[in-house]
């Protein structure tokens, strides 16, 4: 779900302009009104994030997977550590050892739980070149309540970014593909420190080396420009709705609408994260007691009007994305909804 005012503000640009006569996708990237964009976009997103100067802050192509594959590109020497605790953080792990065998150490994995959790217990090598996290697995419902720590930390927030204030300070490089929680797909918000550029090898491309994506302001090819300025018209919005702590707060006050329908249906539903300090704040997911009895869920909340509801297969049951856009009340419909649903049942 995006913001309608967002969604509206975006639409009026693709039309036109600020009066201009032309849309904002019909301009040239190197024109000044897309270089106006790429900067109040860049400036806001530091305001929102708390970005240090020590941080570049960039907007690319390719998605998170992209990103996942070009870190060990550009900053992989000796070794890297990777936790390894659902769909996404193993999707990035397995491409990297593919790439760089041995090199990718998988310190930690909860997969032997059907990554019912995120692992716990594992200590990173503070030498390693990095540390990989995703730290919200959008599959499987959980998330690092805090940031782990380390010296490289490198994190994939695709499905919580600017949901909650981010520790941006101590991380070496952050990435957000944008179709969870920022706007349409097609952009990916990259927060990279700047010291670790002299690592990056002379024969990375240049079209993937983050200094020379830096360098040139995420300009070195077309930009995703629509993409970028609806970026823009989401960070002007989540500075109207108080910024990220405010969002934080009634993220927490949506998932525990719909955690405390799971904790109170005297065992109808049932939360998949086992530890419930780690639950996610933008994807709940429980089961119920049979196939039938989700499938009827599933369809009878569409007629409700709440969709996109099914889990992932590996998963099953349901999953409730709750992203930023999902205003108090959506959360209580669904709850109230799965209250009557499991009295009927
Ligand atoms: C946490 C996380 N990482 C990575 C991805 C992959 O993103 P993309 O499709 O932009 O490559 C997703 C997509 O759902 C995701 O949720």
């Amino acid at each position: 779900m995006l913001p309608v005012e967002v969604l509206e503000a975006s639409a009026k640009a693709l039309i036109d302009f600020q009066g201009k006569g032309f849309g904002i996708a019909e301009c040239s990237h190197r024109g000044k009104e897309f270089d106006g964009v790429l900067d109040e976009a860049i400036s806001r997103c530091r305001k929102l994030l708390d970005i240090p100067e020590s941080h570049d802050v960039l907007f690319l192509q390719g998605g998170a997977t992209q990103l996942f594959n070009t870190i060990p590109m550009n900053f992989l020497s000796g070794s890297a550590d990777y936790v390894v605790g659902g769909e996404w953080s193993k999707k990035a792990a397995s491409s990297a050892q593919s790439a760089y065998g041995e090199k990718i150490r998988i310190i930690a994995s909860s997969e032997a739980t059907n990554f019912d959790r995120p692992p716990t217990g594992w200590k990173a090598d503070p030498t390693a070149a990095y540390l990989h996290v995703c730290s919200n697995e959008t599959v499987h419902g959980h998330r690092f309540a805090e940031w782990p720590e380390h010296p490289n930390l490198v994190v994939d927030a695709s499905s919580e970014m600017m949901s909650r204030p981010h520790p941006i300070a101590r991380t070496a490089l952050v990435y957000a593909g944008a179709q969870k929680n920022l706007g349409p797909a097609g952009v990916v918000l990259v927060i990279v420190r700047k010291d670790l550029y002299p690592r990056i090898a002379k024969s990375v491309p240049k079209i993937f080396s983050f200094q020379a994506l830096a360098e040139a302001k995420s300009c070195l090819n077309t930009p995703p420009t629509f993409g970028v300025y609806f970026l823009l018209e989401m960070f002007r919005w989540l500075e109207t709705q108080g910024g990220l702590s405010a969002i934080e707060k009634r993220n927490a006050e949506k998932a525990s609408l719909i955690y405390d329908a799971i904790d109170g249906s005297g065992g109808y539903y049932k939360g998949t994260v086992a530890d419930k300090s780690a639950r996610s704040h933008m994807n709940v997911t429980f089961l119920l007691p049979t196939e039938e009895a989700t499938e009827k869920f599933v369809k009878d909340a569409a007629k409700a009007g709440m969709v996109a509801l099914k889990g992932y297969r590996t998963v099953g049951g349901i999953r409730a994305s709750i992203y930023n856009a999902m205003p108090v009340a959506g959360a209580r419909a669904l709850a109230d909804f799965m209250k009557s649903f499991a009295k009927a049942g």
